[in-house]
């Protein structure tokens, strides 16, 4: 998997087209609709004065694909809330090469307050108060793939019988593939197979040491481990995508095809727990982006778009990023390092969100829906 994805040249991340968005393999929130990120920026300025309006606040995105979210944000907070915006520091951790070329070009209007790090986590030092935010990054990391057998755990390593991709059980490269599964308690029946992310838990305690004070606010598919390893995923949730269409087959399309499985939450909590972080908050993105105001973007948008197969489309997709079918059922977490118990609107119920005006996405990025007619 990490070849496949990573590998110089012709890994997937590596591949001209391959990435987030309508043109790539897969479509993730801030490419659908810029109403996620312009929500999320109310989100990340109440943060700001949670920890009391530091002159300098450091938005540290993990993985940040086309640079869109940060694009957006810094687009919004300009507009809506600009003693805010005139704080705003930004470091992207990006590892694919290509990728960093791209988030360059998108923020080139920001290039004096935008900078890149060292993406190994061991080289990572204090940049100071802020928050360190990642949408889908953690689902997208290597997984160990592992079956439960009559004689215990087994790890499923990719070999080769003659030209052809083969699967080998044998015991686990390593025990702390067991102690995560153990420590969530997750018991799979013989015959059962899943994955375990050993680095998602890692990533979110190194990064956390970005930060002086602040938060560690990330969104993914995941689910806890009793259920991520329960009845309902017999055998994991490792799935590929190649233009938009699923398939469950690694070992087709290798190199031209994404892959990624879902996180195992409870792991990333005690990872972040044992850093010292303490978990603000944990809720579903569609219900996050509903607190946040999305039915006020909808209502707005529908009245500010021409046209009603443009409506139409507008709610569509801002429907598919609330779903719980869709993009609604990603995972939202978030983590306080040094900060003040926050009661954050998004996370917690009766709070009510600063939402920019509905009519700012609009404005400040042309049309915000982002969704080819050719999807
Ligand atoms: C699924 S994409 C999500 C992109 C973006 N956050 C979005 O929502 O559109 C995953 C991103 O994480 C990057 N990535 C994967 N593993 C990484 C790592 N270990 N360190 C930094 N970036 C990584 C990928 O290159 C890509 O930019």
């Amino acid at each position: 998997m990490e070849l496949a994805i990573f590998a110089p040249r012709v890994g997937h991340h590596e591949r001209v087209a391959a990435g987030p968005g309508t043109e790539g393999d897969y479509l993730t929130s801030p490419e659908l609709h810029g109403a996620f990120g312009a929500l999320l920026c109310g989100l990340i300025e109440e943060m700001w004065r949670w920890i009391g309006r530091p002159s300098t606040f450091w938005l540290i995105e993990g993985g940040p694909g086309n640079g869109t979210f940060a694009a957006d944000l810094l687009g919004v907070a300009h507009a809506a809330f600009p003693r805010f915006a005139a704080t705003l520091r930004i470091a992207l951790i990006e590892r694919s090469e290509r990728l960093r070329a791209r988030q360059a070009a998108a923020l080139a209007s920001w290039a004096p307050i935008v900078r890149w790090l060292d993406p190994a986590p061991d080289s990572w030092q204090p940049l100071g108060m802020g928050c360190v935010f990642a949408n889908e990054l953690l689902d997208a990391f290597p997984v160990h793939r592992v079956a439960m057998r009559a004689d215990g755990l087994r790890e499923i390593y990719v070999g080769l019988q003659g030209n052809e991709f083969a699967e080998i059980e044998q015991f686990p490269s390593s025990t702390a593939i067991g102690r995560q599964l153990g420590a969530g308690r997750a018991q799979l029946r013989e015959g059962q197979s899943g994955e375990v992310n050993l680095d998602a838990g890692a990533w979110v305690r190194a990064a956390s040491e970005l930060l002086t004070q602040g938060y560690i606010f990330v969104l993914d598919y995941g689910e806890p481990a009793r259920h991520l390893y329960g009845p309902s995923h017999p055998s994991g949730t490792l799935r590929c995508f190649r233009r938009h269409v699923m398939n469950r087959d690694p070992y087709t399309q290798v190199g031209v095809q994404d892959i990624t499985a879902h996180v195992d939450l409870s792991a990333v909590a005690r990872a972040a727990e044992s850093a010292g972080l303490t978990l603000e908050g944990a809720t579903r993105q569609g219900r996050l982006l509903r607190r946040l105001g999305l039915a006020d973007v909808a209502d707005e948008l529908t009245e500010a778009v021409p046209g009603r197969v443009e409506q139409r489309a507008h709610r569509a997709a801002l429907r598919l990023l609330s779903e719980p079918s869709h993009l609604g059922r990603i995972a939202a977490l978030l983590f306080g390092k040094a900060a003040p118990p926050a009661r954050l609107a998004g996370f917690a119920a009766g709070v009510r969100a600063t939402a920019p005006r509905p009519s700012l996405i609009w404005e400040l990025r042309g049309d915000p829906l982002r969704l080819a007619e050719s999807m």
